[in-house]
């Protein structure tokens, strides 16, 4: 007989928006005519600006000649658009060595994948988050310690006295997946300190910066001194709306050294063996996203979703309802009204005004009470679910 993965036993039975659909499936088996409008998963629904298409036709014509036809990508990305990332870093005044950017098919897989350079390690992870830092560390079968996020802390944790005396691989998010809160540059050096005191790292998902519209990052090397201890993960999916297509970058400093091995040259080992890299035609769609026009482009289908984050935010002041989120983040998150459970509040929205959110106690139990509403939805689905919301709430 083989052995498996028994950690996989220890995972919950399926990934938070799966359960989400199955129920939807339910309800549509039994309510067949309802028309359903879905502000569950972030998913854009925008699409991709022109200039983008026109690249990728452009790029798909050059793979039909001989000439320009090619094979395999480089394995750690083609130089065209490691540059162009580099450039989009350098707006925030961060200095990114080519080397050090690694082109990949989306934030979530990098996310896990990273697991297989570490052993085993403590893992401190905030409560509520994004499901995919605990999952993927069940799955290692890793030391996991939450932070707690709450109304208290405004959902953004910051390191205590308790958690001093052990190392940990830490996970931040920011604007947070599913609070839509971000933290500012102070909370961010702490977090950076308490790294290096602690001889910790911090690996930093930046998928949702380029909502950023204040003075809070956009990435974890704004902080002096995170180069050596920060990893940071990003996506063009809900930057340039490509949760189709596929499409992110992973960086890895080649200062951090961990006991004399540098996790740069393990992660281009990692990667040259397990990774043949993005399609031609994906990379050249990201780099004309990060030229100043793509920006130009990205920034205005960002507005609308801005938009709907700002009609969803007045609705809830209105009704007195609890919510962080909405700015720098096309999340709302919200407390659930009438001391509702997260489920019950998914079921009662879903039932009376068929409605999709997500349930906050699927990011963790201290989003119990809570739940998340997305703004990539169009705007008149958005406008209907506030019509339809106000007749209930
Ligand atoms: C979400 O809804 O949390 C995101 O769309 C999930 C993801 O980005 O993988």
């Amino acid at each position: 007989m083989i052995n498996i993965n028994t950690n996989y036993l220890n995972l919950k039975e399926s990934y938070l928006f799966s359960d989400i659909n199955k129920k939807i499936k339910e309800y549509k088996k039994i309510n067949p005519d309802a028309k359903i409008i879905r502000l569950g998963i972030g998913d854009v629904t925008l699409p991709l600006p022109k200039l983008i298409v026109d690249g990728m036709v452009k790029a798909s014509q050059e793979m039909g000649v001989k000439d320009t036809f090619r094979g395999y990508p480089p394995e750690f990305g083609h130089d065209f658009l490691r540059n162009n990332v580099k450039a989009y870093y350098k707006r925030y005044n961060v200095d990114i060595d080519l080397d050090d950017i690694f082109i990949s098919d989306g934030a979530k897989s990098d996310m896990g994948n990273l697991l297989d350079i570490f052993g085993k390690n403590n893992i401190l992870i905030p409560d509520p988050v994004y499901p995919v830092y605990l999952d993927t560390n069940i799955m290692h079968n890793n030391n996991v310690i939450f932070i707690d996020g709450n109304k208290d802390n405004n959902f953004l944790p910051l390191p205590n006295d308790s958690l001093y005396g052990k190392s940990y691989i830490i996970y931040i998010c920011s604007p947070n997946n599913p609070t839509g809160a971000s933290y500012n540059k102070e909370q961010l050096k702490e977090w950076v300190s308490f790294a290096k005191k602690t001889e910790s790292l911090i690996i930093y998902d930046a998928a949702y910066e380029a909502f950023i519209d204040n003075d809070v990052p956009h990435s974890i090397y704004e902080i002096d001194g995170a180069s050596s201890i920060a990893i940071e993960v990003a996506s063009f999916s809900k930057f340039a709306g490509f949760t189709g297509i596929r499409c992110g970058y992973t960086i890895v400093p080649s200062s951090i050294n961990i006991n004399g091995v540098l996790l740069n040259k393990l992660w281009k080992r990692r990667q040259s063996t397990k990774f043949n890299g993005v399609s031609y035609i994906t990379q050249v769609a990201a780099s004309v996203a990060l030229t100043t026009e793509g920006i130009k482009e990205c920034q205005k289908n960002l507005c609308y979703y801005k938009e709907n984050a700002r009609l969803l935010k007045e609705f809830f002041k209105k009704k007195g309802i609890w919510f962080s989120g909405g700015d720098n983040s096309p999340y709302i998150w919200l407390e659930c009204p009438f001391g509702m459970s997260s489920w019950e509040f998914f079921q009662f929205l879903l039932e009376k005004c068929n409605v999709i959110g997500t349930p906050g106690v699927g990011f963790g139990k201290n989003g119990e009470g809570f739940f998340r509403i997305t703004s990539f939805g169009t705007k008149e689905d958005t406008l209907e679910a506030i019509r339809r919301m106000d007749l209930v709430l």
